[in-house]
């Protein structure tokens, strides 16, 4: 049996039908620049995320982009972060010239620590982005606390977390903004880029409206630096009909979760934690071992099953970062995730037979 980290042939294969004719309307209206698909879709996702409005933009990385701009963050700000994300968190706050600070996270969720975010805060600090990682959201109470006694903007970096929830509150709704991610392995993944920042703010709403098309609300006139990142109307179509799927979808891999969680939690494995305030969209599904990582994952791609480090070297250790002076030690307990957890197969389609060939390939390797 092979089991990739994620089958979206199968998910294809349930919607084709929805969402080929879905396409074929785009192309016999040649409506591709924000057109209908958008402008609905942003009102679909904003009721979704329970916030007042949403955005569509051409990625996850330009929604966290035009989020920080809308924000009024430049050059010489610092933004806080965690290092333990895909490197388009901190990529963003670069790319507009301010600093990546990052703080360590929470050993069990992964997430960012607040405990240690306030000590990093300096006179230079504009604004915090908490990423919900993996699916669950960070501990946004005490990170709006701080913000509010410091005076900062959150941007929730949400990309791999739509549809979750923290106390009840969807993700997409907990800061000033959020930046979501529609990559086609992305919870609600389009057949390409796409990204959408939500927020309740309609004057951010609006500069990102104006940011995306060149700066400019008036065909010609620009009144300040904008790019072009907008979300094409052929993938806003494809994510329309895959929204209607969503909870559906985010239910299948609970439920797979759970079914991962109630056989290997015997085993010398630590299986995803989730504390009481989240619900997890299991975004990906990540274990963690003591020791023997790599002989562990290579164990399961021999045996057909995709497995895999998300992140294997923490963003204060990579080439790229390495003029901000972080050494190795300074944020451990990144450091050490890095090094001992790895993801298995999830994906809403997922076979029961093929969550037990996982199981039991993982139960094999130790009783060898
Ligand atoms: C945590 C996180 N932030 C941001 C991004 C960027 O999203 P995109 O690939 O749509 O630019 C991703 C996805 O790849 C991500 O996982």
């Amino acid at each position: 049996m092979k089991i990739p980290i994620l089958d979206l042939k199968k998910q294809y294969a349930s919607i084709k039908k929805e969402v080929n004719s879905a396409i074929k309307e785009v192309v016999t209206n040649q409506d591709f620049i924000l057109g209908e698909e958008v402008k609905n879709l942003e009102k679909e996702v904003a009721l979704y995320c329970n916030a007042k409005y949403a955005v569509g933009v051409a990625s996850g990385t330009d929604a966290l982009i035009l989020s920080l701009k809308a924000l009024g963050i430049k050059q010489g700000d610092e933004v806080i972060t965690s290092p333990f994300t895909f490197v388009a968190t901190a990529e963003a706050i670069s790319l507009i010239g301010a600093k990546p600070v990052f703080v360590d996270i929470e050993p069990k969720t992964y997430n960012i620590d607040p405990a240690l975010i306030e000590k990093k805060v300096t006179r230079f600090t504009k604004a915090i982005i908490p990423v919900h990682i993996y699916g669950q959201c960070a501990d946004m109470d005490p990170i709006i606390n701080i913000a509010k006694k410091c005076n900062l903007r959150v941007i929730e970096d949400a990309a791999q977390a739509i549809g979750a929830t923290y106390k009840g509150r969807k993700t997409g709704s907990l800061g000033d903004c959020a930046a979501l991610s529609f990559f086609p392995s992305k919870n609600l993944g389009g057949f390409g880029d796409g990204g959408m920042v939500t927020t309740d703010k309609e004057d951010m709403a609006d500069a990102i409206k104006t940011l995306r098309v060149h700066g400019s609300k008036i065909r010609y006139i620009h009144s300040f630096i904008g790019m072009n990142s907008r979300l094409d109307n052929l993938q806003a179509a494809v994510l329309r009909v895959k929204l209607k799927y969503l909870e559906k979808w985010l239910n299948a891999r609970r439920e797979s979760a759970k079914y991962y969680d109630e056989r290997l939690k015997d085993m010398p494995v630590v299986v995803p934690y989730t504390p009481s305030y989240n619900t997890h969209t299991y975004h990906l599904y990540v274990l963690r071992v003591q020791s023997g990582l790599d002989k562990l994952t290579q164990f399961l791609i021999d045996g057909g099953i995709e497995a895999r480090t998300y992140y294997p070297i923490p963003l204060h250790l990579q080439e790229c970062y390495k003029d901000l002076g972080y050494r190795e030690g300074d944020l451990p307990e990144s450091e050490k995730a890095a090094k001992e957890t790895f993801s298995i197969p999830i994906f809403p389609e997922m076979e029961l037979e093929e969550k037990d060939f996982i199981v039991n390939r993982i139960r094999s390797f130790f009783k060898k």
